[in-house]
């Protein structure tokens, strides 16, 4: 069902609301547009961080909440869905998402995509309508999220969902966030998550607006909004005290993560993404999920997330004449990096082995990864752990397969030495 006529011929009702569009700053003030949004323009490096998050994640989702479902049907809804794809081609998130649709026929993917821009929402259909297989069941709404969100959730129906809302600006209210998660449904089990784009830019500058006197109605306005996004005012003291805007940002994250657990019984993941690795975030990507696996999983991508980001920042050099061919020296460097993460791996390992004489992946992930948390993965995990193995430090020994799960308890040293 459309929001709205998509073929209204005057303005768009719509835009002159969409004042977080202002406070976004990811627009990266390219000028030269061939389409009429210029954050689509080019794929910027964190756009790169978001989409592959969403292509290792999303498909382990809907193979997960999708394979105790007897009608196999998962829920896929974009809130802010954009245009569907950049002007360069390289999928957007709908696009990344169609095309798990058409790869994983045993699952009943079903997408309900939302835009308030006319002209990203004309864009949008124009891509799907080509890209989504022709069974495909997907609706691509043109208004608000907050408009559409009765619409969106009556369309999950008792199907599991996955919701990405990913704005330019504050997003959804609390009240929303945790009106997703605590949906009811008939089934087994919650099935519900929300991958949220926290962007900092948008909070920053709207927080800014504490600082300033007189405030114009509009500044007035948005800070009253923050409220309802935060869920009240504790913010405010918290943003003036902080020493540095991203710094506010960054503990308003994580009490805003911490509030939407106590209301939903959900775990939380925090993810900063940057556009350069010596940037403050650029974005905070918060995961939601009451599901352990899920918490695995979306730190799995997060990682896998990262090392795409290092090489979109490091590409290889481009062809020259031959006479002086420029090494790539990043498969090295990265070489190098997942050494020392192993190692630190091993190393903590080592310690929880010492004082607890077991290894408890699913308890112990996170002192197990660390300070790698976000950029080593489960083969790194898998490696320190073989490491002690091999040495007859641990056993059994990890494999791949449902290392997410592995148990292993202290061996009294053997006095053999390892001899790899
Ligand atoms: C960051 S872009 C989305 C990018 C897209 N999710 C992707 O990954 O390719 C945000 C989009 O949200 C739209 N938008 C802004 N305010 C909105 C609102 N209140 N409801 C729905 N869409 C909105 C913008 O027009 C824009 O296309």
């Amino acid at each position: 069902m459309e929001g709205s006529a998509d073929s209204a011929s005057h303005g768009d009702p719509l835009e002159e609301d969409l004042e977080d569009y202002d406070l976004g700053g990811e627009t990266g003030g390219e000028q030269d547009v061939r389409s009429d949004d210029p954050f689509f323009v080019s794929k910027q490096a964190a756009a790169v961080f978001k989409h592959k998050i969403l292509k290792v994640y999303f498909p382990k989702f809907a193979g997960k909440a999708g394979s105790t479902e007897p009608d196999k049907r998962l829920v896929y809804v974009d809130t802010h869905a954009g245009r569907g794809s950049y002007d360069d081609g390289t999928p957007g998130s709908p696009l990344l998402i169609a095309r798990n649709v058409a790869a994983m026929s045993q699952r009943q993917i079903e997408c309900l995509f939302i835009e308030a821009r006319k002209g990203n929402h004309r864009h949008l259909k124009t891509i799907l309508e080509r890209e989504m297989p022709s069974t495909a069941r997907w609706e691509a709404l043109y208004g608000t999220a907050s408009g559409q969100l009765n619409e969106a959730l009556a369309y999950a129906g008792d199907s599991p969902l996955f919701m990405f809302i990913d704005p330019y600006g504050l997003g959804p209210t609390f009240p929303e966030v945790i009106r997703i998660l605590n949906r009811r449904r008939k089934g087994f089990g919650s099935k519900t998550e929300v991958l949220l784009n926290f962007i900092s830019g948008a909070f920053a500058r709207a927080g800014g607006y504490l600082r300033l006197s007189p405030l114009t109605p509009q500044q007035h306005k948005t800070l009253e909004h923050l409220d309802e996004v935060l869920n009240g005012p504790w913010w405010r003291q918290v943003y003036l005290s902080a020493a540095t805007p991203s710094d506010a940002v960054e503990q308003i994250a994580v009490e805003f993560a911490k509030r939407v657990e106590r209301s939903t019984g959900c775990r939380s993941t925090l993810i900063p993404v940057k556009n350069r690795a010596h940037h403050v975030p650029l974005y905070w990507l918060l995961h939601f999920t009451r599901h352990p696996d899920g918490v695995w999983w979306i730190r799995e991508a997060a990682s896998q997330a990262s090392a795409e980001w290092r090489r979109y920042c490091n590409p290889p050099p481009p062809e020259d004449d031959g006479l002086f061919p420029l090494e790539d020296e990043f498969p090295e460097e990265e070489a190098r990096r997942e050494a020392v993460w192993v190692d630190q791996i091993e190393s903590n390992a080592r310690s929880l082995l010492t004082h607890n004489g077991v290894v408890n992946v699913p308890l112990d992930a996170t002192a197990l990864f660390g300070n790698t948390l976000g950029l080593a993965w489960s083969k790194h995990l898998r490696q320190a752990l073989a490491r002690l193995y091999a040495d007859g430090r641990l056993e059994p020994k990890p494999m791949s397969d449902r290392l997410d799960k592995y148990v292993g308890t202290a061996v009294a040293a053997r006095g053999v030495p390892s001899s790899g």
